[in-house]
Order: C-alpha cells, then sequence, then structure tokens
C-alpha cells in the first residue's frame, strides 16, 4: 500500500527546507528593519469574506477556492491569499478606530484548485506585507523597496518591476465601460472566459492568458491613461519616488492583477529565470478593501511574493543539491564508553549553544569522518578508549586540517569553539 500525495502539494524535504529557512529569514531581517510586524490569521475563513473581499467574478473565487462545509452547514475555505483576512483581523481587533496605521508582514501557506505544474501548485506559500491607514505615496515606495531589497538581499539579479495604476473606484468603473467598448467587436473571436468576463467584469480580460485572446489584449487601452486628476497626481508621485530610490520599472499599461480589490498602484517582480510562471510577486493598492467588509474608508497597500517560486529561482543559481550544515563540532565515537561520554558531551555543549552532532548507527571510524565532512562540520573530536581514560583528546580544525589538544571538559571545549566559531555563537 503507498500513499499518494494530494496533486499540486508537496512536501519540502531538510535540503530544500534550509533554503525555505534562508528565504524566510531574509525576509523577516528585512521586515524588521523597514518596521513592519508579524501578522498570523488563520488557514480558514468564511467563504463570504474572500467571495466579497476578492471579487465574484475573479478566477480566485470564481474557479480555485478550496470550499467545503463545516458540520453545522456554514461554507468554509482554505485561505487562497492573505490580503483579505488581514483586512478582517484589522477590523475585528478595532484597530480601524484605535491605531489606523499598522505595517504587517505574514507568511504561510495558501491554497488555490489551479493547474499544478512547476512553480505553480495547489497548496503554495507566501511572504507578504500590508499597510493600512495611508494614501501616501512613499508608502507604496516603501512597499515596492521592500520587495526589491528582498531580491536584493538573496542576491537575484534578472528581475524586472512592471507598475501601473487602475485608478480609484470611479476611474475603475470609466475604464470597465472604455474596455467594455473596445472587446465589443472581437469579443465573438475571444475566449469564452472572456466572453463571461466582457459581461460581469471586462477588466479581467486583461489578465486572460489564453494565447488565442493575446492579439486583442495587447490593443486594449491602458488604465493609467484613463485616470482622473488625483489619481494621475498619486501614480506619478509614486514614480518620482521609485527614481529618487534608484528603483527602475517598465509600465506595463496592461496590468491590472487578477484580484478585484486593487485600486491606483499595481505591481509585480517578474523574473527571467522562472520561465512560464514567471511572476515573483505581485501587488498594489486596495483603498476600498476595508470598507467592502464592513469597515470605515480605508486605504491599505501590499504584496506576496511565491516562497515556492524564490526557492525555485535560488536552487538553479546555487546549482547545488544540498546545503552544508551550520554544525560547530562532529563527535565520532568508539566504543561503548566513548558513544557514551559523545553523548554526554554533545548533550551538554547543545545546551551551552553549540551545533553538535554524533553517529548514532555504531558506523566505524571512517565512515564517521566521512559524515562530519559531508555535514561540513568546522571541528571535529574523536573519543576513544583512550580519549576516555586520559580526559583529553585533539580538535581538529576542518577548514585548516590542524590538530590541538583540548581537555575534555565542557568548559574546555566551549572556551576552544567560543573563540574559533565566532559566527556560530548562539548564545551571543
Ligand atoms: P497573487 O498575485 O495572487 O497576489 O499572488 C502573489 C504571488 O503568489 C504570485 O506572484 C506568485 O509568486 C505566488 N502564487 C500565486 N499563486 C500561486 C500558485 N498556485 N503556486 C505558487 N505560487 C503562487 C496575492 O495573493 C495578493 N494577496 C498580493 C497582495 C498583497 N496584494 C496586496 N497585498
Amino acid at each position: 500500500m503507498s500513499f499518494e500525495l494530494v496533486r499540486g502539494t508537496r512536501d519540502i524535504l531538510p535540503d530544500e527546507a534550509r533554503r525555505w529557512q534562508r528565504i524566510e529569514a531574509a525576509f523577516r531581517a528585512i521586515a524588521d528593519r523597514y518596521n513592519y510586524r508579524e501578522i498570523r490569521f488563520p488557514v480558514i475563513e468564511y467563504t463570504d469574506l474572500f467571495a466579497r473581499g476578492i471579487g465574484e467574478t475573479t478566477d480566485v473565487v470564481g474557479k480555485q477556492m478550496f470550499t467545503f462545509p463545516d458540520q453545522k452547514g456554514r461554507s468554509l475555505t482554505l485561505r487562497p491569499e492573505g490580503t483579505a483576512s488581514a483586512a478582517r483581523a484589522y477590523l475585528n481587533a478595532g484597530l480601524h478606530v484605535n491605531d489606523p496605521f499598522q505595517k504587517w508582514y505574514y507568511l504561510g501557506p495558501m491554497f488555490r484548485y489551479e493547474k499544478p505544474q512547476k512553480g505553480r501548485y495547489r497548496q503554495f506559500h507566501q511572504y507578504g506585507v500590508e499597510v493600512f491607514g495611508s494614501l501616501e505615496p512613499t508608502v507604496d515606495a516603501e512597499v515596492i523597496g521592500l520587495a526589491w531589497s528582498l531580491m536584493t538581499e538573496l542576491g537575484l539579479g534578472g528581475l524586472r518591476l512592471k507598475l501601473n495604476s487602475i485608478g480609484c473606484a470611479a476611474d475603475r468603473a470609466r475604464f470597465q465601460n472604455v474596455l467594455r467598448e473596445h472587446f465589443a467587436s472581437s469579443i465573438s473571436s475571444m475566449c469564452r472566459d472572456c466572453q463571461r468576463r466582457h459581461q460581469e467584469n471586462p477588466l479581467r480580460i486583461l489578465d486572460c492568458k489564453e494565447a488565442g485572446c493575446q492579439p486583442f489584449i495587447e490593443e486594449a487601452p491602458g488604465s493609467a491613461d484613463n485616470l482622473c486628476e488625483d489619481c494621475a497626481e498619486h501614480f506619478s508621485t509614486v514614480r518620482e519616488h521609485l527614481d529618487r530610490l534608484d528603483l527602475s520599472y517598465e509600465i506595463d499599461p496592461r496590468l491590472v492583477r487578477g484580484l478585484d480589490y486593487y485600486t491606483r498602484t499595481v505591481f509585480e517582480l517578474i523574473s527571467d529565470e522562472l520561465g512560464a510562471q514567471d511572476s515573483l510577486l505581485g501587488g498594489g493598492r486596495y483603498d476600498g478593501l476595508v470598507e467592502t467588509l464592513g469597515g470605515p474608508s480605508t486605504p491599505g497597500i501590499g504584496f506576496a511574493g511565491g516562497t515556492d517560486r524564490l526557492a525555485i529561482v535560488l536552487e538553479e543559481r546555487e546549482n547545488t543539491p544540498g546545503e552544508k550544515t551550520d554544525l560547530d563540532l562532529y563527535l565520532a565515537a568508539l566504543g561503548d564508553d566513548g558513544r557514551s561520554l559523545a553523548l554526554q558531551l554533545a548533550d551538554a555543549l547543545r545546551r551551552r549553544g553549540v551545533a553538535v552532532d554524533l553517529d548514532h548507527r555504531d558506523r566505524g571510524l571512517r565512515k564517521q569522518l566521512t559524515e562530519a565532512n559531508r555535514l561540513g562540520a568546522r571541528y571535529l573530536l574523536v573519543l576513544g578508549d583512550d580519549e576516555v581514560a586520559s580526559g583529553r583528546g585533539n580538535l581538529k580544525d576542518m577548514t585548516i586540517g590542524e590538530e590541538d589538544g583540548v581537555e575534555l571538559t565542557v568548559e574546555a571545549l566551549v572556551a576552544r569553539l567560543r573563540t574559533d566559531c565566532g559566527g556560530h555563537d548562539k548564545e551571543g
């Protein structure tokens, strides 16, 4: 008997998980630097939250949600994204009244019933930020700058920032009509989904991926050419700020993003290294979302990126199957007494913040040395009968291959490792 994975889900095995930890640590560190604080919200919500927040006529709500009734027949949905939940949490906590300006970040799994392929999964993971309570273009630039910093920190190049503005609710309504008219003569040659979108929500035609629809979409008017004065000025100030921050962007007049809550600024970061699923990260303003969910008019802006996609790009760059550990010391032990001493020393050293590993498979010395190398341990200490009897051993520095005598006490070892493994000092 074997158990298969649910289609579109994956195991992230330890070698790969290290890369994920690196991405997550870099993201947290950068979020801290920008003074964003972590928010954690549930993985399941009432379906209405997403239906209202993201929009009934979006693909995410219309086709991609994992929705099911609970025992009492209430409709629940596995979160397909984080923005609607963040806005709900903001309202539920009464922050719109007590402390309306909030800068948040989050990390976690999201669920969409999509056709799985490389970089596209049914359970995927996002890192994201959301800012509530400011209309200032400086926030738009800060949020985009944060996204860019993350990529720089991770050493990613080959990135393009696409930028557009879809204006306020009134601009959007006007633009919907412009699009409806524009597509009126061609819509019968476009896909069925687009024909439905033409009736319900013409903006969504612009993010259709069908090859046959592209020639028509390429000729569509751009949203940024249809902005009211305020929105045009907002967009132009955002661009000025980005210029001053030296963040280069391309205006993509047909970038509208797949979720209905967006207003004004929208953006995506595209990686040349991702292939078909090239969008590393996307976001924008949602100045009407909090109000749609029953709160007061409250502006918001944020982005989310796919951790899975970032991990793919990093893996392809590094081209290394596994990664070395941060192990300070490997204890190679021989004989019952040696093994017992190794276990005790490892335990005591770990309590003092030293990363230590030892053999648990009764293997010979040669195999244990190979293992110490494979793990990339900084130091090696062999514990056999002689060492147990004399209370002294030889600490081998694996980087230079030199050995030095050391007393086998926790204090002596910690003192030696602290001096030499400064970077691995976990207590400091
Ligand atoms: P989104 O564009 O739907 O936006 O998703 C953001 C990112 O999540 C994408 O750029 C992609 O990297 C990743 N992603 C989406 N779907 C999948 C999938 N099926 N498999 C793997 N990765 C995927 C949002 O979710 C908005 N909530 C972003 C936002 C935050 N806007 C404002 N604030």
